[in-house]
């Protein structure tokens, strides 16, 4: 479908010409202060590099029930010595209200408005002058000067395009909602992306508690920051210390349980891989993997197979990663192919114990990146032995009290475990 673009009206309101600088020498230019505000949240501080900076344009993406809403809203309501503007085009005021009173905090400062108009909310904003704009969602607005609907290509560029001038000439941070297509791109243009100056992505399964928040795009931080959230009765609550909650708390050993050293960008987690091995029923073997690659696990399958000589072409398996947490990291194959035999050959494995290296094809038990942190957080955690590839070695730091067990392969590997 064509878009028509009244070129005539948008130009002369949308040209902003900032006042022209010369050129200076880059040894001249005195540190700027980048002014943050922060946020009632360390979580999405930590994510943001140390807080929300002044003037700066946050897309704040997931999928749809995920929690975008829930989590700004109580961000909004929780800021009482700021005034918040939180314009929803999504949600009726008395939606808003009863999720309000769910989130349970009261706030004299934060302003609840309902509108699409891109112009309208910034006449409103205008009139009230907020420290904190948020919008929620960027497929709801429409500009008036476009002809196309709302969240259409040219409307959420457009929208975005004014939010963007908004926050620079004002200098008040906006944060914008965006929802995420179920293949993991922003509804919209990709340009979207471009424009902002953070892109922050909230992540997880909808059937459990736990919540992922990333940074994919930073111009004032990092990019390798994490937060972790648990979603309650009562809204979003931080994880202050996700390695507690991922791992299951038992008694007695099981088999067929595994913890992992992995990191999330840089932050070291402690989490739980479970697997259950059984001879097939029927016919042809079930391979399942549940936060974890599928591929990746038919990989590991094949070198304990062909390498380690474990009979498992017959064997139904079942990988699951607990918490609902999806695992990218390499270093977990080593506590996935661990949970895998210790299901397999039925010997628990101490809940004392955890696991950090990659996997080659050969049998071989490769390093794994931040050794250190894997091995501070295990030994805060109080685990007694981590089991680490010998690449590692000179990383290792001295007086830990932890037992740090090296191996090169995976027959070596399972004669120290097993004994
Ligand atoms: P929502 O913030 O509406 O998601 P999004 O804006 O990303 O589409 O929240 C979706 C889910 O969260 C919804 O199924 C209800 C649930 N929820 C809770 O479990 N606890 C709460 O306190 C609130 C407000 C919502
Ligand atoms: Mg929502």
């Amino acid at each position: 479908m064509e878009e028509i673009i009244q070129k005539e009206q948008s130009h002369s309101k949308q040209a902003f010409t900032p006042a022209s600088d010369k050129p200076h020498l880059i040894t001249d230019i005195i540190p700027g202060n980048t002014m943050r505000v922060p946020l009632p949240d360390n979580e999405l501080n930590r994510v943001l590099g140390g807080g929300l900076v002044q003037g700066s344009l946050v897309l704040f993406g997931g999928e749809p029930g995920i929690g975008k809403s829930t989590l700004l809203l109580q961000v909004a309501l929780t800021m009482n010595k700021m005034k918040v503007l939180y314009v929803s085009g999504e949600e009726s005021q008395d939606q808003l209200r009863l999720r309000a009173e769910r989130i349970g905090i009261k706030n004299q400062n934060c302003y609840i408005l309902t509108e699409t108009s891109i112009q309208n909310i910034f006449q409103q904003a205008e009139a009230l002058k907020p420290e904190l704009l948020v919008i929620d969602s960027i497929q709801t607005l429409f500009t008036g000067l476009i002809d196309s609907t709302p969240g259409s290509i040219s409307q959420i560029r457009q929208c975005t395009a004014d939010l963007m001038r908004y926050a620079k000439t004002t200098g008040v941070p906006v944060f914008i909602i965006g929802h995420i297509t179920k293949d993991g791109s922003i509804a919209g243009p990709k340009v979207l992306e471009h424009m902002v100056d953070t892109v922050l992505q909230f992540e997880g399964d909808t059937h459990h508690i736990y919540r992922l928040l990333r940074t994919t795009k930073n111009r004032f931080g990092s990019t390798s920051e994490l937060g972790i959230y648990e979603m309650t009765g009562t809204g979003l609550r931080e994880v202050s210390n996700p390695s507690e909650v991922l791992i299951t708390a038992r008694e007695e050993p099981v088999s067929g349980v595994a913890i992992a050293a992995v990191t999330e960008g840089v932050r070291p987690l402690m989490i739980e891989t479970q697997a259950l091995v059984s001879t097939a029923a029927y016919g042809t073997p079930q391979r399942s993997a549940t936060g974890y690659d599928l591929r990746r696990l038919s990989m590991l399958l094949a070198v304990l197979e062909k390498r380690c000589g474990f009979r498992l072409a017959a064997k139904d398996v079942f990988l699951n990663i607990a918490g609902g947490i999806k695992v990218e990291d390499p270093a977990a194959d080593l506590a996935i192919v661990t949970a895998i035999l210790s299901s397999g050959e039925e010997i628990p494995i101490s809940p004392r114990y955890c696991f950090a290296g990659e996997i080659g094809l050969s049998g071989e038990i490769r390093p794994v990146n931040r050794i250190e942190q894997r091995i501070a957080e295990a030994e805060k955690m109080g685990f007694e032995q981590i089991f680490i590839s010998r690449y590692n070695k000179k990383e290792i730091p001295k007086n830990n009290h932890i037992k740090v067990q090296t191996v090169a392969k995976m027959e070596e590997f399972f004669t120290k475990l097993f004994g």
